[in-house]
């Protein structure tokens, strides 16, 4: 059984999650308006992790008797300055998921549910990777200074592969 407290806190997290997806879903669309074709498959594969994860969330909920809530979600920019200004965003969004799964990993030791706190440490690596990719694609877009958006538009999705 989880505790209210815990309950709560992982239905929150389904709606991060969930809201990640679609962000990174109208980012991808964005892209593909704007003929990157590369960053739009990199963004469209990141939407459908994030809503694995949403998942995952969901039916461990559930799983535990606790009960999963679907929420409504709030509309996600549509537009974006440009392609840097976005993986500077990615990467804001990363670091605050990664704050919110440390909240659940402290709230776990509070409440003494260390089956909850070992089944979210899978997450607590996730983001170790998540922070990390975001940062490679940053590096590189400094080291490009913006040009050669061909050649990085056509590589990104290699990035993906290496991981
Ligand atoms: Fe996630
Ligand atoms: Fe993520």
């Amino acid at each position: 059984m989880l505790t209210k407290k815990i309950e709560q806190i992982l239905n929150k997290q389904v709606e991060k999650e969930g809201y990640s997806s679609l962000l990174y879903l109208a980012m991808a669309s964005w892209a593909e308006n704007n003929g990157y074709k590369g960053i739009s498959d990199w963004l469209y594969a990141q939407a459908e992790e994030e809503k694995m994860h949403m998942l995952k969330f969901i039916s461990y909920i559930n799983e535990r008797d606790g009960k999963a809530v679907i929420p409504g979600f709030p509309k996600p920019p549509s537009e974006q300055k440009s392609v840097a200004e976005m993986f500077d965003e990615v990467l804001k969004h990363e670091q605050y998921i990664t704050a919110s799964i440390n909240e659940i990993v402290a709230l776990c030791i509070q409440e003494k549910d260390y089956t909850t706190h070992n089944w979210v440490q899978w997450f607590v690596s996730e983001q170790i990777e998540e922070e990390s990719s975001v940062k490679t694609i940053l590096d590189i877009l400094k080291l490009t200074g913006g040009k050669n958006m061909y050649q990085f538009d056509r590589d990104i999705m290699k990035l993906r592969e290496s991981e």
